[in-house]
């Protein structure tokens, strides 16, 4: 085990410790897939991936596709390190997200009809959208804190067009988007037009400030930013910056994929800290991203498992509520040229060498 650990760590550049890859060979035993397994692992990819290849290497597992295998030396050895799967017990009906689409069955029928020429993702804004359950998953959990009804509602890149499906509700009072890629901008603008939904786009870089005019005028924001700190703190300060003040929320995810442990507390210090805003909620693999067509073109291919497309959605983040108070700061200067979409958890790499870092 402790070469193993070892393995893993030396190729990862991570301190992953015992326990925690104990859990993530304790979801390849309840998955079986390699795929499958991840929105439970806990872990970022990198450190997933490699604890199979540390597994096959020293023949414990062997892969048939993206299946994960023991063989009769890996059953033992998980015997005497009393390694038992986990028992995976997600509710079916809601993916997990705690959240029922029973009042909203109407709007995702029409929302997925909406969406159906979308843009597809592309890498150069690390793109990734979620499904249209999860979009309008999000619109009944803003309903359901009371965050959209009535409310004005600012969304931060929306890739995931959550500008659509939440005007389509009739709920909000107001929808502003603001968004670096010009085809989602046009894509917006159109079905806005054709629907009569009233959506405003801004087609900005968030490293440029909020413009003047929709400073402190909403109620809600919500955004997706890239998973590194920097990214987070320039997403979500300006998120704040656009809130009218105390009692104002803010949403966004986080993944495991793409962030260790180091990482999240690093992100949970910075919003309780430097942005001065408070947790209200956390919810577990809330968030479930469509594959994206360049993934296997941009992820290693070492173990046999990493080139087979995977047939379910496997990235998932954790859906984060923040409310300001009264004393949270109001942060809007410039960020031009600031280095936000990578760092060394990041599932692709865009021209930033590893060893740089
Ligand atoms: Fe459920």
């Amino acid at each position: 085990m402790e070469e193993l650990i070892a393995q893993i760590r030396e190729a990862t550049g991570t301190n992953v410790g015992i326990d925690e890859a104990k859990r993530i060979i304790a979801s390849f035993l309840a998955a079986g897939d390699f795929w499958a397994a991840l929105p439970y692992v806990d872990q970022p990819f990198n450190v997933a991936a490699e604890t199979a290849k540390a597994l096959f290497d020293r023949g414990l597992v062997e892969f048939k596709n993206s299946e994960i295998l023991f063989t009769e030396k890996g059953k033992k050895w998980l015997d005497e390190q009393r390694i038992q799967p986990l028992i995976i017990s997600t509710c079916n009906n809601c993916g997990g997200r705690g959240i029922s689409l029973q009042s909203f069955s109407g709007l995702l029928k029409r929302f997925k009809e909406l969406v159906k020429d979308r843009p597809e993702a592309i890498v150069e804004y690390d793109q990734g959208y979620v499904t249209p359950e999860t979009t309008v998953s999000r619109v009944a959990f803003l309903a359901q804190k009371g965050d959209i009804q009535g409310k004005d509602l600012l969304i931060l890149g929306d890739d995931d067009l959550l500008s659509i499906a939440a005007a389509l509700s009739g709920l909000p009072n107001r929808v502003v988007v603001v968004e670096i890629d010009e085809r989602i901008v046009n894509f917006i603008n159109n079905v806005s037009k054709r629907e009569n939904l009233g959506i405003e786009t801004i087609n900005l870089d968030l490293r440029n400030p909020l413009p003047e005019n929709i400073l402190r005028s909403f109620d809600t924001f919500w955004t997706d930013p890239p998973e590194t700190v920097e990214a987070l703190e320039l997403f979500i300060g300006r998120g704040i910056a656009g809130l009218k003040g105390p009692g104002c929320a803010g949403y966004f995810g986080i993944t495991y994929a793409e962030s260790d442990k180091f990482k999240w507390r690093d992100f949970q210090k910075l919003i309780t800290g430097k942005l001065g805003a408070v947790i209200t909620d956390m919810i577990t693999n809330f968030n479930e991203y469509v594959n994206w067509d360049y993934l296997l073109e941009t992820i290693r291919n070492d173990i046999e498992p990493l080139t087979v497309y995977p047939s379910l959605n496997w990235y998932r983040s954790t859906q984060f509520r923040i409310e300001v108070l009264k004393d949270t700061p109001v942060y809007n200067e410039p960020a031009t040229g600031k280095e936000i979409y990578v760092d060394k958890d990041a599932l692709v790499f865009t021209g930033m060498d590893r060893e740089e870092k």
